[in-house]
């Protein structure tokens, strides 16, 4: 036995026409007033990028910040309502108003609902007027292209300009270049070293670096320690890469880049604290504990006629963790 239900449905209220079903005028007035606000939009990504362009960034003007920003925002903000907007006003005064209910059927319909769905979409095709309605489909289709195109200039120009690999096999120290005190810069004698003692050391030059100074100290960071020389196990091929005992080597871990930053002047372990990665000062550097694949690169140092010390040249080999074009 089949209960009724004790409710009946109530079924769907009438439909209330809206104006643009009433009047062919309004509805020619929306269809202008979408296609407006799809042209918009595309004027909004169009304004974004030529913003980017004729407004770039100046590192020393912070003015220079404020306006990029603001037409940038300006032009992406446009982009993206007018077509948000355009799209709802699309549906609410164009689209067909009726309401639908769509039973539930398994996942693989019949042959026949299979035919419907075609069918629907036909109707939905016929009711929208996509492809009828030329105009409003093709401002569509012109502004959901235009739309990421900001995003596309902005995430470009998040890449380095000059070669990448070049920038990262190269730091600030040269033949000449004095070894200074982190932050200060002052430069150091190797008569300040005494032994058992560790410097955090930069080139000599980089505070006084107008642009890039943190990208450059993030490649030239150097620690500098002085060891008994009896107590120095140096790679024959670098015996003159020392001085009187005082090495350096670069304070960026050769796992993922962290700063190298605690001594044990007993042991002469260099301890990476990110994940543990322990460096042998007195056996030129080889990773005894951790992750870390390969030793601290060694700056070569000697001293000039004043005493103070100075690299011999840059570093040999990349600093930091490894990459992809390593060892090109
Ligand atoms: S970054 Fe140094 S151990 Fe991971």
């Amino acid at each position: 036995m089949v209960r009724t239900d004790r409710i009946p449905n109530p079924g769907f209220p009438p439909e209330r026409l809206r104006v643009t079903d009433l009047d062919p005028k309004k509805e020619k007035q929306a269809e202008r007033t979408i296609s407006a606000l799809f042209f918009l939009s595309i004027v909004g990504s169009v304004l974004a990028v030529a913003a980017y362009i004729l407004f770039p960034i100046d590192e020393l003007d912070p003015g220079s910040i404020r306006l990029n920003n603001m037409f940038l925002g300006i032009g992406i903000t446009l982009g993206l309502l007018g077509v948000g907007i355009g799209a709802v006003h699309w549906s609410k005064a164009l689209m067909h108003g009726h309401e639908l209910v769509e039973q539930r059927h398994p996942t693989r319909g019949s042959d026949e609902s299979r035919e419907r769905a075609v069918e629907i979409f036909s109707e939905a095709n016929a009711e929208s007027g996509f492809t009828r309605r030329t105009l409003v489909r093709n401002s569509l289709i012109g502004a959901v292209v235009a739309t990421p195109i900001p995003a596309i200039a902005l995430f470009r120009d998040l890449a380095p300009a000059e070669d990448p690999v070049a920038l990262l096999k190269h730091t600030m120290w040269e033949a000449g270049t004095r070894l200074a005190r982190d932050p200060s810069g002052t430069p150091i004698k190797a008569s300040e070293v005494t032994i058992g003692s560790a410097f955090h050391v930069i080139p000599e030059g980089l505070a006084e670096l107008e642009s890039h100074r943190l990208e450059e100290k993030a490649k030239a960071a150097v620690l500098l320690m002085r060891l008994p020389v009896d107590e120095l196990n140096e790679d024959p091929a670098k015996a003159d890469w020392s001085y009187d005992g005082i090495v350096a080597y670069s304070k960026i871990c050769t796992h993922v880049g962290c700063p190298v930053a605690l001594y044990e002047q007993q042991t002469h372990h260099l301890l990476c604290p990110c994940h543990q990665s322990q460096f042998d000062v007195a056996n030129h550097c080889e990773v005894i504990f951790g992750p870390a694949a390969r030793p601290l690169p060694q700056l070569p140092i000697t001293v000039d006629e004043e005493g103070y010390l100075v690299a011999q040249s840059d570093f040999t080999e990349p600093v930091g963790p490894s990459f992809w074009e390593r060892a090109l």
